[in-house]
């Protein structure tokens, strides 16, 4: 097809925590489908890790973690471009310019600030406050369709798309306006010690997810303590068996099998042999992930994200200037 006909993807990850079969199953495996269709753009969002403390050692660590992590993950490098947020200048320029258009009252539905801040707002930084605005011009600026996410996204997503609009209305038509994309199954992964809350790099308990790098023993270990409902049958039910139904929806991604045909494999077995069978699906996936990832050096990826940087800056440039002449400043 030709490149100018697809549309454009546009999605990023922090470079903090330990990313975790959530991330994997909700945004990173999503976009791995996506690249043969799209014209697609991963971009290690270093500039959002920073609205919380981080180590500056460890924040360069992590950053090439991720770049790996998205390599590992089956991001191929002919169909899309990887790069690293804080090379490209226009993100905080656009996002300044986007302030102007957001209100405060935009800012104040934001369900993850109010999470995050968790009744400590007057000691959070304004950076994690005004992240949607950030998280608005990154997307927007490479005049991006389609945005695949993780639930817990998506209303910032619509924040993007609802500043498009507005930006377009009060000067001109010259933003393309987003949409998210949500996944049917996985886009809400729970953590394993507590499935009534979404998987989180933030846990407090180790138990609580699989990151990408654990030892895969350890990570069979983790789902055979992995909290399941009161009776013992492998059925899926979110409602009533929020566990089991969790565990039964990273198994069928994992090994690409329907829930209602794991149900029946399942059936009659009770919760002890589906908790093996499904230790054996994570461990196979993590030891094959962890040797595509261990492969790649670091020099290497940071060579890639250069030449990343380098290939998109004139987008971000054009966009940029575009916006410029209609607000005046050009
Ligand atoms: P973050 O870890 O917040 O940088 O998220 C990176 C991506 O993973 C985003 O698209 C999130 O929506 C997605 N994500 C994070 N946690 C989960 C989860 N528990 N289940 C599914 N997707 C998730
Ligand atoms: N805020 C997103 C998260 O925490 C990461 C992110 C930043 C992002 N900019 C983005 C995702 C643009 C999609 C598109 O998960």
């Amino acid at each position: 097809m030709n490149e100018d006909k697809k549309l454009r993807v546009f999605s990023g990850v922090q470079p903090s925590g330990n990313l975790h079969l959530g991330n994997y199953l909700g945004a990173i495996s999503q976009w791995v489908n996506m690249q043969e269709k799209y014209n697609c753009i991963f971009c290690v969002v270093d500039y959002h890790a920073i609205t919380v403390k981080q180590d500056p050692e460890i924040l360069r660590k992590k950053i090439i973690e991720i770049a790996k992590i998205y390599l590992a993950s089956g991001i191929d490098l002919e169909n899309s471009i990887i790069f690293q947020q804080s090379d490209i200048k226009e993100h905080t320029e656009l996002a300044w310019i986007l302030n102007t258009v957001a209100r405060i009252s935009d800012l104040n539905k934001m369900t993850q600030f109010k999470d995050k801040a968790d009744g400590n707002q007057e000691n959070v930084s304004v950076g994690l406050y005004d992240y949607p605005v950030l998280m608005a011009a990154d997307i927007i600026l490479y005049n991006t369709d389609v945005v695949p996410v993780g639930e817990d996204q998506l209303q910032h997503v619509e924040l993007a798309r609802d500043l498009a609009k507005r930006f377009n209305h009060n000067f001109d038509k010259v933003l393309r306006v987003p949409k998210a994309e949500i996944r049917k199954e996985g886009a809400r992964i729970m953590g394993l010690d507590d499935p009534t809350k979404k998987m989180s790099k933030s846990a407090t308990s180790e138990l609580n997810y699989i990151a990408l790098t654990d030892d895969p023993d350890k990570a069979a270990k983790k789902i055979m303590k992995a909290s399941t409902d009161s009776d013992m049958e492998v059925k899926y039910d979110k409602e009533k068996k929020p566990g089991i139904s969790n565990l039964l929806t990273i198994y069928s991604l994992l090994a690409g099998k329907e829930i209602k045909e794991l149900e029946k494999e399942y059936s009659g077995k009770g919760y002890g042999d589906f908790k093996k069978g499904l230790a054996e699906v994570v461990k196979k996936f993590l030891i094959d992930f962890q040797e595509k990832y261990n492969a790649i050096s670091d020099d290497e990826v940071k060579k890639l994200l250069k030449s990343g940087a380098e290939k998109i800056q004139p987008i971000a440039e054009d966009t940029i200037l575009r916006v410029k002449k209609v607000i005046g400043v050009k």
